[in-house]
């Protein structure tokens, strides 16, 4: 009796661990995704982005969402907007000009950059 069921769980065992840890795992990584948005969005409010933008909201800014969805399938737009966060810029959204913000390293512009366009998926 105690051997049948040994044997009949025996096989069992390992996929059951598989299947907890691949859940931990995705677990894990969406914790970590969800800490680097925070943080992404904690540099964004100390840079003063959202005295412009809101994430749902065109404000003075187009809102981040729509930022996204724009370039959501344009594989340059990282760079760009890298640029275009530290450079400043008008024409792209309406006539009123985005600032420039050349106290932001390349760095800071870049990891904004993506932060915004993460905002679309
Ligand atoms: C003084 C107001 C203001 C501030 C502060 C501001 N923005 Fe903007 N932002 C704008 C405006 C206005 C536009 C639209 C410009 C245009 O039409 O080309 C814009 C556009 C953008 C775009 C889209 C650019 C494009 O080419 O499509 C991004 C990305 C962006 N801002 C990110 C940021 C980030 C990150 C910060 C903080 C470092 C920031 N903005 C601070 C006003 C601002």
């Amino acid at each position: 009796m105690f051997r049948r069921q040994g044997v009949r769980t025996a096989p069992v065992a390992p996929t059951i661990g598989r299947g907890l840890l691949g859940a931990l795992a995705a677990v894990f990584v969406a914790l970590a995704a969800a800490d680097r948005a925070a943080a992404d969005e904690k540099l964004a409010r100390a840079r003063h982005c959202f005295a412009c933008h809101q994430v749902e909201k065109k404000l003075v800014g187009p809102a981040y969402r729509d930022i996204a969805a724009r370039y959501r399938n344009d594989t340059g737009a990282e760079a760009r907007l890298t640029r275009k966060i530290r450079e400043g810029g008008v024409g792209d959204w309406g006539v009123v000009a985005m600032a420039p913000n050349p106290a932001l390293t390349e760095a800071d512009a870049r990891t904004l950059a993506r932060w915004v366009l993460s905002l679309g998926r």
